[in-house]
């Protein structure tokens, strides 16, 4: 058997921070004057802290100059952080603590694909960070998702070819890049969001021993 090897997204799929980018957005939002939906939320999801706030203002048809921007998106930043100060072991989703023991346990290589510059943070105060053979995030790529850039850089890290990562992701973004790198990508969400995914899960708990070996036959 051609040896497998997976990549996850961090925000939505390993632990529950969509909800926090969702809430620092949304208070950002409301502050320049316009609401902002769960719905549109989903635009924002795997991508980067910069086009998000691009994609943010052109809904709310707000224009700022590039310092009000770059000020902005400190204090976003800084909200965000404030949310995942108080985050612990709880906050990871169902089932992915056993499915990365899993790996480890078989020696079934995997490594971090996020966009988020927060990822190795996140990762060390969830105590996850060790068990990851590579970790690749917003620090280390020069295009975001939807471009394949993150997840070809992990499986080069990994030593494996594209065509055998299995990409974990929540996003339609973090979808686009998986399928663009040639990878099989396995959504987690809606599937009406993610139809371009090759798998969807609706949340993590149906991501079961049993399903992660079915995908590597
Ligand atoms: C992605 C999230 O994982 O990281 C996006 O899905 C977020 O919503 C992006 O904008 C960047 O994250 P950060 O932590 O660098 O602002
Ligand atoms: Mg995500």
């Amino acid at each position: 058997m051609e040896r497998k090897a997976f990549i996850f997204d961090l925000d939505g799929v390993i632990v529950d921070t969509a909800k926090y980018h969702y809430l620092a957005w949304k208070e950002l939002a409301e502050k320049l004057g316009f609401d902002f939906t769960v719905e549109q939320n989903e635009l924002l999801k795997g991508v980067s802290r910069i086009r998000s706030l691009e994609i943010l203002l052109d809904i709310g048809k707000v224009h700022l100059d590039e310092d009000t921007k770059t000020k902005l998106l400190t204090e976003k930043n800084e909200q965000y952080l404030k949310y995942i100060a108080k985050m612990d072991q709880e906050e990871i989703l169902p089932g992915i603590k056993n499915v990365l023991h899993y790996l480890k346990s078989n020696q079934i290589p995997f490594a971090l694909g996020s966009a988020s510059k927060n990822a190795r943070l996140i990762l060390e105060r969830l105590d996850l960070i060790n068990l990851f053979d590579a970790i690749v995030d917003g620090n280390d790529v020069s295009i975001a998702k939807p471009d394949p850039e993150v997840f070809l850089i992990a499986a080069q890290k990994l030593g494996v070819i594209p065509e055998a990562c299995i990409v974990v992701e929540d996003a339609q973004a973090g979808i686009q890049a998986a399928n663009r790198a040639g990878m099989t990508s396995l959504g987690i969400g809606d599937k009406t969001v993610l139809k371009e995914s090759n798998f969807v899960l609706h949340d993590t708990s149906e991501l079961t021993i049993d399903y992660i070996s079915q995908l590597m036959d």
